[in-house]
């Protein structure tokens, strides 16, 4: 059963925008990265997807945003209370077997599911680098990334910290000289379109994680659906992962 009470065990206000939630995690199977929970927020009638950015046995970490009635009322929950949760969700990333660099590509607070990538990697003593841009330092969440020697590149949009930049055009200098193992990338669509147009011309394998607004989560509604080469898909089920070469990206999705 994917439908569980679990408790908050802590939060923490990161700034005015961006809230972090430690729940209890008791989820079967134990979460990949790039899953989701769907979480009903008191209040609001739907429920509201939100990425699993670090997990262990015992407890599993949530990063948001604010932005709107359900994220607003999950910043207030405190700890002790329970939150319903749906989940694990989706497909996650694929497991890595070819050996080289891997590259994280993180836009905006796509950087969540790519948090909990990089803490596997980690622990795996993987290569990896992480890219990770946003529109101003206030958005770009340094304190949450994993501790370890690996690479790190930051833009902003403003220049107020890392280089004034996109995430893409620093990735795109470093494909000029190497050719990473794989690239898992989550952040806006345009981003993520960008992205697979370099990788398409330079024959990278890719593998991006979109944030569709989504109804039941679960594949029923088809309210989440995307188009790609095989079809329609939906986001929640057949995602929220997919190989960018799948994915259509002339139409808006
Ligand atoms: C697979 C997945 C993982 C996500 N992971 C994260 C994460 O880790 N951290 C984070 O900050 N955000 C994440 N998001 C986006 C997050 O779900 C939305 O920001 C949130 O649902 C907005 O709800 P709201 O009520 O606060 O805002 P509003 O924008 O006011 O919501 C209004 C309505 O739109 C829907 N809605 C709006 N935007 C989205 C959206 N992008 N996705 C789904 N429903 C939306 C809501 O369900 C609601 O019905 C993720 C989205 C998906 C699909
Ligand atoms: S949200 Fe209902 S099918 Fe995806």
């Amino acid at each position: 059963m994917k439908h569980k009470s679990l408790q908050v065990i802590s939060k923490k206000i990161l700034n005015d925008r961006y809230v972090e939630l430690v729940v209890e995690n008791r989820l079967e199977p134990f979460p990949k990265p790039g899953q989701f929970l769907h979480i009903l927020t008191m209040g609001t009638f739907m429920r509201r997807p939100l990425s699993i950015a670090n997990c262990t046995k015992e407890r599993m970490k949530l990063i948001f945003q604010i932005r709107g009635p359900g994220t607003r009322k999950l910043s207030e929950v405190n700890e002790g209370m329970k939150l319903d949760i749906l989940g694990p969700l989706g497909n996650g990333f694929p497991a890595v077997r070819r050996k080289g660099t891997i590259y994280l590509v993180a836009g905006g607070i796509g950087v969540a599911p790519l948090l909990f990538a990089a803490e596997k990697f980690e622990n795996e003593n993987r290569n990896f680098k992480f890219f990770y841009g946003a529109k101003t330092f206030k958005d770009l969440l340094i304190s949450v990334l994993p501790e370890g020697n690996y690479q790190k590149f930051f833009t902003t949009d403003d220049g107020s910290y890392g280089e004034k930049a996109t995430i893409v055009e620093v990735f795109e200098r470093e494909i000029a000289t190497e050719k990473p193992a794989v690239v898992f990338s989550a952040g806006p669509f345009v981003m993520l379109k960008k992205l697979s147009q370099l990788c398409s011309k330079k024959k990278i394998n890719a593998y991006v994680s979109f944030e569709n607004v989504m109804f039941c989560g679960l594949g029923a509604c088809q309210g989440c659906t995307i188009e790609t080469t095989n079809g329609y898909r939906r986001v929640c089920k057949d995602g929220p992962v997919f190989n960018h070469k799948d994915v259509k990206w002339n139409v808006k999705n």
